[in-house]
């Protein structure tokens, strides 16, 4: 049980949704402040980050302060009634510290220094960045703790930078010595009698630095965990130094979704409340689908409770290649699928466009053309909508389906040379998640070493990395009736990715009853043919295309649900379902299209005694969430679509224009919008 279940740690804020954006004033001239203010409450805005990229204003020059201006600024916002998410703008180091102190700059892994002039130039592991940085959050927590207009605090933004440098050498040696305890046990965990890797003194021991060949597993997976402590101990410094002069509000920082660079179920753990950034593709029309995983994971991080959109765009972003605006309605349908699912707020990165430096182009909710344009006015409809919705501040999204991800196991499987770059871990958790999403089916992305019991059906995409303790917990969860769906290539490897030996995945052979001798990567599709459920799909959409495994069922009530139906698989186990306990355990050995895959995802859920919301169905493009009693039926598409409902709903079909939305609330029958 962490903190806040205790009710130990302060909440966000719950009058309501909060509605905001990044502001920015030190951009614009001081005259122009208070007229943002009324247009921010002309928008119906009523949070925003303010500091986040302001340590060269704040601190020019070394131990000189600015803090006027700010002052200035915030007691404005807080006149105008708009709370503030003060940010410490550690993300952002001025020239002078790189000057003065170039080993606060980081390394890349071919030894070049990363120069300052753009942002987030600083190394986690050097001493005298952290000093400088807890220097100039003592200052602002210090001096703004008391404020009335801060109502939460924003740590540094979206930490995730790495460092090859030899003080990040030293530290990387000092956390391996705490992991492994000796030098022994860090050549045994990496494995290092292969090529002669062995290391006979710590010195030796450096972080992946560019080499001639394929580097060690083992080691750059250790790296990439210390780097992820790493930058969650500078937010813990952080937000320690911010704690001891203010215990009332919260503490966050900004997270990336499925960010690579940085383990955010240890980062959340330290959080008040989970805060992410999403950005919507407008040029991808399946976008909408990643953010809804990605909202699935913020609630998952934060043990199910609500979370804040911190950042997203009201249309183009800059740093696409393409760049696609949102059609007209977008901004709207992307807060909302947040709020649907569990976001107790929404905020746009930023509310005044830009009109010089690297994000000029980027969209905001006042464009450089003002107020008199679509965007704002799309913006400040929603600031009303938000107000609408308040009453679901705090609501739950129940969801009885868990997909667990572990970064350890993204890291590993994705490491080079291994039996194939075309198995891609994201991929496969969209995979296995969009039939979920196509019946509206709530979802929720857990860590492997959650507690499981709330959920009906858990799912293991692709998670490659299995500890023994997690494995036992799953077979727990089976034994006591749970219902356990295992994708390709998974629970191959142990903490250190060294693979088991005896026939994968021999950790969950028993639960499973089903193990292979073989991963056999596909030059060529190969069609795989569903025997149960009855599943009568076309030939093209059941075709194993990249990935297939020769398994064997060795369990006595072992059914097999698809085989493989040519080549040198023909005629052996596909997909298999196993009775174990008083629950099930599927695998599936093969990356399947989504019409097979969809059956087999949807036959589990039926075999877990999931009632499935749509059970026909949705359009593509459309996307159907319920929380708090309310469901939200979200157009994402440019095409008029109708969905048939279950009676719940006192309504049976809905028709969605383009970019429409219909929000119902269960109690009341009413349409809110
Ligand atoms: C985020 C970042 C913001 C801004 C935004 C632009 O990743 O936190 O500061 O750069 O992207 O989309």
């Amino acid at each position: 049980m962490n903190k806040q279940h205790l009710g130990l740690a302060p909440v966000m804020p719950r009058e309501g949704l909060l509605f905001g954006a990044d502001y920015n004033p030190e951009q614009w001239p001081r005259e122009s402040w208070p007229d943002d203010v009324a247009l921010m409450q002309e928008a119906g805005i009523n949070l925003v980050t303010v500091g986040v990229f302001s340590w060269a204003q704040l601190e020019p020059a070394e131990g000189q302060w600015n803090f006027a201006w700010l002052d200035e600024v915030l007691n404005l916002l807080h006149a105008g009634g708009i709370k503030v998410s003060l940010a410490t703008p550690t993300a952002s180091p001025p020239p002078w510290l790189g000057k003065k102190y170039p080993q606060t700059l980081p390394v890349d892994a071919d030894g070049h220094t990363l120069w300052y002039g753009s942002r987030n130039q600083f190394n986690p592991s050097s001493a005298k960045y952290r000093e400088a940085a807890a220097t100039i959050t003592e200052k602002i927590a210090e001096r703004y703790a008391h404020h009335p207009a801060v109502s939460m605090w924003h740590v540094g933004n979206e930490l995730g930078q790495i460092s090859y440098d030899d003080e990040s050498a030293c530290a990387f040696r000092r956390w391996l010595m705490d992991r492994h305890t000796s030098l022994d046990e860090v050549n045994r965990a990496w494995g290092t009698t292969f090529w002669s890797q062995q290391y006979s003194t710590w010195e030796e021991i450096l972080p992946p630095r560019k080499a001639p060949y394929i580097g060690n597993p083992g080691q750059e997976l250790d790296f990439k965990r210390f780097t992820s402590d790493q930058l969650v101990s500078l937010y813990r410094a952080e937000r320690d130094i911010i704690r001891r002069h203010d215990s009332r509000h919260p503490v966050t920082t900004n997270m990336m979704g499925f960010f690579h660079g940085m383990d955010y179920f240890d980062l959340a753990a330290e959080t008040d409340f989970v805060a992410n950034d999403w950005y919507t593709d407008p040029g991808d029309r399946a976008s909408w689908q990643l953010g809804a995983l990605t909202h699935d994971l913020c609630r998952g991080l934060g043990d199910g409770r609500p979370w804040l959109l911190m950042e997203s765009a009201t249309s183009a972003v800059n740093w696409r290649p393409h760049n696609v605006a949102k059609e007209p309605g977008a901004l709207r349908i992307d807060a909302l699928s947040a709020v649907a699912r569990g976001a107790d707020g929404v905020c746009f990165f930023q509310f005044r466009q830009s009109a010089f430096g690297a994000e000029r182009f980027h969209s905001a909710v006042v464009p450089l053309a003002g107020a008199k344009t679509r965007v704002f006015r799309e913006a400040a409809a929603l600031g009303a909508e938000m107000a609408q919705l308040g009453h679901l501040a705090g609501s739950s999204v129940p969801s009885r389906i868990a997909i667990l991800f572990d970064w350890s196991s993204w890291w590993a499987a994705e490491s080079a040379a291994r039996p194939s770059a075309a198995l891609k871990v994201m991929e496969q958790m969209l995979a296995y998640y969009r039939p979920l999403l196509r019946h509206g089916l709530n979802v929720e992305v857990v860590h492997p070493g959650s507690a499981l019991e709330r959920f009906d059906l858990v799912l293991l995409p692709n998670l490659f990395l299995l500890a023994q303790e997690h494995a036992t917990v799953l077979k727990d969860y089976v034994a006591g009736g749970g219902h356990l769906l295992v994708g390709p290539f998974s629970a191959v490897a142990d903490e250190n990715a060294k693979l088991a030996t005896g026939r994968f995945p021999e950790i969950l052979a028993d639960v499973l009853g089903v193990t292979g001798e073989e991963w056999l990567p596909l030059a060529e599709p190969v069609p795989v043919i569903l025997t149960s459920p009855a599943a009568h799909l076309d030939a093209n959409d059941t075709q194993a295309r990249v990935w297939s495994e020769d398994l064997e069922v060795h369990g006595s009530n072992t059914r097999t649900l698809a085989y493989f139906g040519w080549g040198r698989l023909a005629g052996k186990p596909a997909a298999t379902a196993n009775p174990w306990g008083a629950g099930e355990a599927w695998y599936v050995g093969a990356d399947l299209p989504s019409p097979a895959l969809e059956s087999l995802v949807m036959a589990a859920v039926g075999a877990a005694g999931i009632d499935v919301p749509v059970p026909q169905g949705l359009p593509e493009d459309v996307e159907a969430v319920e929380r708090g009693g309310t469901l939200f039926l979200l157009n994402h598409g440019s095409a008029t679509c109708s969905v048939e409902l279950p009676g719940r709903y006192g309504t049976t079909t809905i028709t969605l224009p383009p970019f429409g939305v219909k929000v119902l609330s269960q109690k009341t029958n009413r349409v809110y919008s």
